[in-house]
């Protein structure tokens, strides 16, 4: 398949451009289109084969189920059994934005969504071209992130053309991303609210209304055992071609301990790879790519995903990679930074 590719003003994308996306989606295609997150790879949510149609073109297991992204409230209560009491607040605060709602599902919504679970996610995202693309195709749109299962998330057209071109209608480019990694899954359906992923909202900013907000277990402990609620956190994720170690601890000792490993690949013959921050990035030589900043972690949660895959582009055979702390949004990139390196985690 041919698939088109085109550019949007972010701020203000073209309308006909927008509305032919819009009918490509209601008539069953895939158009991967923009976020404030991530790309995300769209699907008319309420069509079974379209949603057959992304998990054969990301190579995504069927199990793991997809998020609707819808662009106002009206399109919620069609989706869901109905608002548990503290879903209100939360969406008053957040929505539009990278906080992707957890609820009992309605019975419109099938197997193929949900990978049979009883639960349905639901997210309105903060970007014109998707909120324009959703109501133009008039369904709720199903979208994971545009990439081939288990490669880095895209943050760039660039990055789902180097996935799915020819595997997909259309690609909106509508620029880079603005937060870099996916939305916060946050399960409402019981009696406490319980983040199963880490991601643009944080954990701080749910407390703002919550007294109480947990982890899902599989997020803070390390034990390989205990099985994610959220099915997608499961897999082996975010991962680039290379091996990946991550040093957490006092900076000084990241730096000397990635030096330290650094000298001893080399003497193996291996091809190295450093991602570094600006406070430290003067004190590596070789292959360094600076991510962002440890003062702004905004930042570094922006670049976290393309700078995996400019690793995997310039062949290195080793990525050592700084951690940061988990504060704030440092929690959703030490997540992905741990399922990048397969757990390979060394403190410091
Ligand atoms: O920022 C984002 O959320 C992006 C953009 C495109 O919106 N989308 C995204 O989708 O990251 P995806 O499919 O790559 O990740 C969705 C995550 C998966 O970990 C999946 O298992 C989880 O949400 N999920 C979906 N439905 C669920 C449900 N009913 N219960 C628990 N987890 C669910
Ligand atoms: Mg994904």
């Amino acid at each position: 398949m041919e698939t088109e590719i085109v550019k949007v003003d972010k701020l203000n994308p073209d309308r006909n451009i927008i509305e032919r996306a819009g009918r490509i989606i209601r008539n069953g295609g895939l158009v991967a289109f923009p976020t404030e997150t991530v790309y995300g790879l769209g699907g008319n949510g309420l069509d079974d084969s379209a949603a057959d149609k992304i998990f054969a073109a990301k190579g995504r297991p069927q199990d793991n189920p997809l998020i609707l992204h819808i662009s106002s409230m009206e399109e919620l209560f069609p989706l869901i059994e109905f608002v548990p009491p503290n879903a209100e607040k939360l969406m008053k605060k957040f929505w539009p934005g990278p906080l992707t709602l957890i609820f009992k599902r309605s019975k419109k919504i099938s197997d193929k969504i949900t990978g049979g679970l009883s639960t349905v996610a639901i997210r309105m995202p903060n970007h014109p071209v998707a909120s324009m693309l959703i109501k133009e195709s008039a369904v709720p749109i199903a979208a994971p992130s545009a990439n081939t299962s288990g490669r880095p998330s895209p943050t760039e057209a660039k990055h789902v053309i180097e996935d799915l071109s020819g595997k997909i209608d259309m690609i909106i480019d509508g620029g880079s991303t603005e937060i870099g990694v996916e939305s916060t899954v946050l399960d409402i359906s019981g009696e406490i609210p319980t983040i199963l992923r880490p991601g643009g909202i944080t954990w701080e900013d749910l407390t703002t209304v919550f007294p109480r907000v947990d982890y899902d277990q599989s997020i803070i402990k390390d034990n390989e055992n205990i099985v994610p609620k959220s099915p997608g956190q499961k897999y082996k994720h975010y991962a680039p071609k290379a091996e990946m170690i991550v040093f957490t601890g006092r900076t000084e000792d990241i730096v000397s301990k990635i030096n330290e490993y650094k000298n001893m690949y080399i003497a193996q013959g291996k091809n190295v790879g450093i991602m570094a921050t600006s406070e430290t990035e003067e004190k590596y030589s070789g292959k360094v790519i600076t991510v962002g900043s440890r003062n702004k972690k905004s930042t570094i949660a922006k670049n976290l995903f393309k700078a995996l895959r400019d690793f995997d582009n310039i062949k290195v055979d080793i990525i050592l990679a700084e951690g940061v702390d988990t504060e704030g949004i440092g929690r959703a990139i030490m997540n992905r930074m741990k399922k990048a390196c397969g757990g390979r985690i060394e403190r410091v």
